[in-house]
């Protein structure tokens, strides 16, 4: 047997039953609005007129933007262990009203996602919980120690069905136990995701090493410390035949990088986060530690690289890196704060802000970045697919014009760590809609399953 043998995920939470009619919106944006119909959780027509007594459930979608449901591949709901920062439920509530169907929750909860068991209940309790597919990424070694490796193996067949691992958070250090790692994964085709940071140049490291930093008396975490492992898993993926994935890409040297790799055909891809797209170091003049993040915010020629590289591909995806902390780990010295931003109530509003209303890209980009590509990347099936008959309706509702304020106390995320309390965005996540399920409707989460 294979592993493509195995059924692609545990048994997912059913689709709603009956009948949901969505009327009125630009699929991709594109075009005069249509209506869509979904029954028992699959779209059975596009643009064709509906009797909306015929429906069970009527959305209007208000002349919105239809889009595949959004998929993150980094989130940390923080549970097991800090369900005081984030649960499974208020995770999920929180990527609903985000416009996600699927996300993947890091492994550096506390126990460590590193066993079966622990990834199972995560996976048991995201279907219970029924607002947004929550996949475990099982850790790359054991209790992140950097030593010995997790087994990838039992993890995939588990029924969590584990497809991505990585020890985020801290970088696998060890460059013979990475090159075990891309050897084993590759026999089992999961995902190998990298927190590239070489830790011997940033003990201590609060902020992007620059002027900034300097200045404010803050120790600096150098460019070449991301960059050198990013080169060093290059390589590794080239020589020893598996795929890996660059979380959270911060430098224009990383950009650089993954230009070449890609040009040599190596099969490597990367994420960015929309913080990391928008802010620079500038920010950290206050000392407030809301913006203190790892790989920390660097300056205005990354943020222009980033951006391109998003643009051309050479980045693929976008990921939030949601990362939510206490009052008690953020309201304190910049120093001793945890790094981490809230970011799945946030990051649609931000990328639509940034490529879409200067003009620079449509929404089949954002589709593209935000739900096809990472649902590619990870073999999500079921999820970034077209928007067409027989496919599942998973779908976002986006309306382009309505202005809302950024406020961390009104999100269901939590906690409040938002860098971009008090902002205006122009864009909004009206509804979403898991296997025909309305998990969202105007800010308002539906009633978790269990
Ligand atoms: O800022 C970060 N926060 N970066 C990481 O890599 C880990 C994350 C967390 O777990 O809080
Ligand atoms: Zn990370």
């Amino acid at each position: 047997m294979t592993s493509s043998d195995y059924p692609a995920t545990g048994e997912l939470s059913p689709a709603e039953p009956g009948a949901l009619l969505i009327t009125n919106v630009r699929p991709y944006g594109e075009g005069e609005p249509v209506s869509i119909l979904v029954e028992d959780g699959v779209i059975v027509s596009v643009d064709s007129a509906w009797p909306e007594d015929e429906a069970d459930r009527v959305i209007d979608g208000g002349g919105g933007v239809l889009l595949p449901g959004l998929v993150d591949m980094h989130v940390h709901l923080r549970e097991p262990g800090r369900e005081d920062t984030e649960t499974i439920a208020t995770g999920s509530a929180a990527a609903a009203r985000g416009g996600f169907t699927a996300v993947f929750t890091m492994a550096n909860t506390s126990p460590v996602m590193d066993q079966p068991v622990i990834a199972e209940s995560v996976w048991y309790k995201g279907q219970h919980t029924g607002l947004c597919d929550v996949h475990p990424v099982g850790s790359i070694t054991r209790g992140l120690e950097g030593r010995e490796l997790t087994e990838f193996g039992m993890m995939a067949r588990s029924e969590a069905r584990v497809r991505m691992f990585s020890d985020d958070g801290r970088c696998v250090d060890d460059p013979q136990l990475m090159r075990r790692a891309i050897e084993y994964a590759g026999g089992l085709d999961v995902l190998l995701a990298q927190h590239c940071e070489d830790h011997r140049m940033t003990v201590g490291s609060v902020a992007h090493e620059g002027g900034n930093a300097a200045r404010l008396g803050l120790r600096g975490w150098p460019r070449v410390a991301e960059e050198s492992i990013v080169v060093r898993d290059a390589l590794l993926a080239r020589d020893y035949g598996n795929r890996i994935h660059i979380c959270h890409a911060s430098t224009e040297g990383t950009v650089e990088l993954l230009r070449w790799a890609k040009a040599q055909g190596i099969p490597i891809t990367a994420e960015v986060t929309p913080h990391h797209l928008t802010l620079t170091d500038e920010r950290l003049a206050t000392y407030d530690a809301v913006n203190k993040v790892n790989p920390p915010l660097r300056e205005n020629r990354d943020v222009q690289a980033l951006r391109e590289a998003l643009l051309d591909g050479t980045v693929d995806i976008v990921a939030t890196d949601h990362a939510p902390h206490g009052s008690e780990d953020k309201c304190c010295e910049f120093e001793n704060a945890k790094p981490g931003m809230l970011g799945l109530e946030t990051s649609l509003a931000i990328i639509a802000a940034v490529f879409v209303a200067p003009g620079l890209a449509d929404w089949r980009f954002v589709a593209r970045v935000m739900s096809e590509r990472p649902a590619e990347i990870t073999r999500l099936p079921g999820q970034g697919r077209p928007i067409a008959v027989g496919e599942p309706a998973n779908l976002t509702i986006v309306d382009p014009g309505r202005t809302w304020t950024v406020h961390g106390a009104d999100m269901a995320s939590k906690s409040t760590n938002t860098p971009f309390e008090g902002m205006d965005f122009d864009a909004r996540v009206t509804h979403t809609i898991l296997r025909g399920r309305i998990t969202c409707a105007d800010g308002t989460v539906a009633e978790p399953r269990a």
